[in-house]
């Protein structure tokens, strides 16, 4: 999704703010653009493709100056080109904004009437003119935008500047705004890894705040201009925890960097000799009383609540409701007083996700964000959170957040059962135990991973596979069909097993290779069944198992193992392989794979 950086300061702001930009690529982006202001003018350069090609085209120079903004952008109004391309100006105003602008047309059709001219098909170009008309009123600048906000339906983050003075003003509705302070010198960006190696303070603005950057203090205010209060926070994550530290692609980087985010995840939480599990900031309310509990994400975090409703139903018997965030609010769920509602976002910004949560705060019950992301507006919002420790995930396919996701879910899983005395405490010690085992083990396969990569050669003119598991591995295989189209562009589909020979047995064919996740559990010989009508159709067959000697073993194409563990943990073993033939086959074809095409990191629109 678009991504906003601005910087105020003593130094150049051209390279600051194109090397910002390069730090929010993972949020994809199909153009970008900058502007730079100067003594009264304001210098501006946009175009379709690459922050690198608007490197080189503003190295050129005419791009001096100590103030300024920079976008990337993700299309919603208009095709990727260079008139779509942000910052937009009207007037003496400029303005870089991510969001959507609902009300757009008729704020087009007004300003028509009153002679204004549009350049691009966008819903952003309105806001240029509408805060140029304020300021032609006799405004001043803080308060022409705040006017031209107010009128505003939908969501934003914007960066606004004005060649008359050296001032930024940026605001935020529903979509992600943060303010950098460094010594002497403010930024703006979407999202902190942008200035991680400018500054490690920063202010998370709220929902309606409005800052005003000029030389001197930062200034927050509302909407309506009253000042507002707003800390600011230190951030422990390193600009170097967010760069590829040598390996080809963040991806890569992050699925081999999965053991450390466990680790780091379970730390402080867990303590095996009592069988005790703490969480920082969760006050969860009687659950005793819970009718059920609802899980609730997007993308491959709703894969996660998929593995915590059968960790949750086995072990606790409490029931559990999954929903993609965007069908959630809209199907009218039955909510009742007392039930749970768990948003699991690795952002903290998805829309969706965050429109559930408020739906669930507006019926009132609990809402309890899962976050990956300190600041995010999920982690502000929800009445509790817990986070995942995995540090930055750059790489727009997720990877080590759900790794981390499902082990905080194991984690919840335990502290309820023992909170309810439905777990007694050897039950949870052994499964601590067997917790504290799960980053060795995920070592084990990422050590253990050459053969993954030879195997992902056979499959590079494949158009489509088919994914197979049972239990709680139909969402890991589900996942894995994810990373599969995401970054190689193949079709892959993901069945539960059982249900393959309603539909996909029909495609099945000597070209089609079916990715079989088959553990040693109570699901094994269903699962050998299924492998044998696969074969029997001359499909060919990736197995990946925990069995030492899977009885199908000799009659595939090709056999993965991975350690074995409890039922529930299973998925955070079996996906790893997944993750990496994904990563194989699309790193062999040569896409994008970080910033695969369409797709965004942080999708801040519904
Ligand atoms: C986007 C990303 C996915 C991610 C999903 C949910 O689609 O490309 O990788 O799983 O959003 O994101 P969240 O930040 O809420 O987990």
């Amino acid at each position: 999704m678009c991504g906003i950086v601005g910087y105020l300061g003593n130094k150049q702001a051209c390279d600051i703010l194109i090397d910002a930009l390069k730090r929010l690529e993972y949020r994809g982006y199909d153009s970008a653009g900058i502007a730079v202001w100067d003594n009264g003018a304001i210098a501006t350069a946009r175009q379709e493709g690459k922050v690198d090609d608007l490197r080189k085209a503003v190295s050129a120079g005419g791009f001096k100056g100590t103030l300024g903004l920079a976008h990337t952008r993700w299309a919603t109004h208009g095709m990727p080109s260079e008139r779509n391309a942000h910052p937009h100006t009207a007037g003496d105003v400029t303005v870089v904004h991510n969001g959507i602008i609902e009300n757009y047309i008729e704020i087009k059709e007004r300003l028509r009437k009153e002679g204004h001219t549009f350049l691009s098909d966008t819903d952003t170009e309105v806001i240029p003119h509408l805060v140029m008309r304020h300021v032609e009123e006799g405004r001043d600048f803080a308060d022409a935008a705040r006017a031209a906000l107010r009128e505003l339906k939908g969501s934003y983050a914007v960066g606004i500047i004005r060649e008359k003075e050296r001032t930024l003003v940026a605001a935020k509705k529903e979509s992600p705004l943060i303010v950098g302070i460094g010594d002497e010198e403010y930024f703006i960006a979407s999202d902190v890894p942008a200035i991680l190696d400018r500054t490690k303070r920063f202010i998370f603005l709220e929902d309606n705040d409005v800052v005003i950057l000029r030389d001197g203090l930062p200034v927050i205010t509302d909407m309506e201009g009253n000042p507002v209060e707003r800390a600011v926070s230190t951030i422990t994550w390193t600009g170097a925890m967010a760069e590829k530290g040598g390996y080809k692609h963040f991806m890569l980087k992050e699925i081999f960097e999965q053991p450390r985010a466990i680790a780091d995840t379970l730390i402080g939480r867990v303590t095996e000799e009592d069988g005790q599990l703490e969480f920082e900031d969760l006050s969860l309310p009687d659950l005793a009383k819970a009718r059920k509990i609802w899980m609730v994400a997007c993308g491959t975090s709703y894969h996660a609540c998929m593995i915590g409703k059968h960790m949750i139903e086995a072990n606790l018997r409490i029931p559990v409701e999954t929903d993609i965030a965007s069908e959630f609010r809209y199907r009218n769920p039955i909510l009742e007083k007392g039930d749970v509602l768990v948003l699991i976002s690795q952002s903290g910004e998805t829309a969706d996700t965050i429109a559930a949560m408020k739906e669930g705060k507006k019926r009132g019950i609990y809402t309890l964000g899962v976050c990956n992301v300190v600041g995010s507006t999920l982690a502000r919002e929800c009445d509790g959170v817990v986070f995942t420790h995995a540090g930055p995930e750059i790489g727009v396919a997720s990877t080590k957040a759900f790794t981390t996701q499902i082990s905080v879910l194991y984690m919840l899983m335990l502290y309820i059962g023992g909170k309810l005395h439905k777990m007694d405490r050897t039950r949870i010690k052994e499964n601590i135990r067997e917790m504290r085992t799960i980053p060795h083990k995920v070592q084990a396969i990422l050590n253990g991973s050459g053969s993954i990569e030879e195997a992902a050669r056979s499959f590079l003119t494949v158009k489509d596979f088919l994914y197979l598991g049972r239990g709680i591995n139909y969402p890991a295989v589900q996942e894995g069909a994810l990373k599969l189209k995401e970054i190689s562009y193949i079709h892959a589909e993901a069945y539960a097993a059982g249900e393959m020979k309603h539909g996909p047995i029909a495609l099945i064919d000597e070209n089609l290779p079916v990715v079989v996740v088959s553990p040693n559990d109570s699901t094994y010989r269903k699962t050998c069944a299924n492998i044998e009508e696969v074969l029997a159709r001359r499909g060919k067959v990736l197995l990946f198992t925990d069995h030492e000697s899977h009885e199908m073993a000799s009659r595939v194409e090709s056999v993965f193992t991975f350690p074995s563990t409890t039922y529930e943990l299973q998925p955070v073993l079996s996906v790893i392989p997944l993750q990496l033939l994904a990563y194989h086959i699309a790193n062999l074809l040569g896409t994008d794979v970080d910033q695969p095409r369409n797709l965004a990191k942080s999708v801040t629109v519904e």
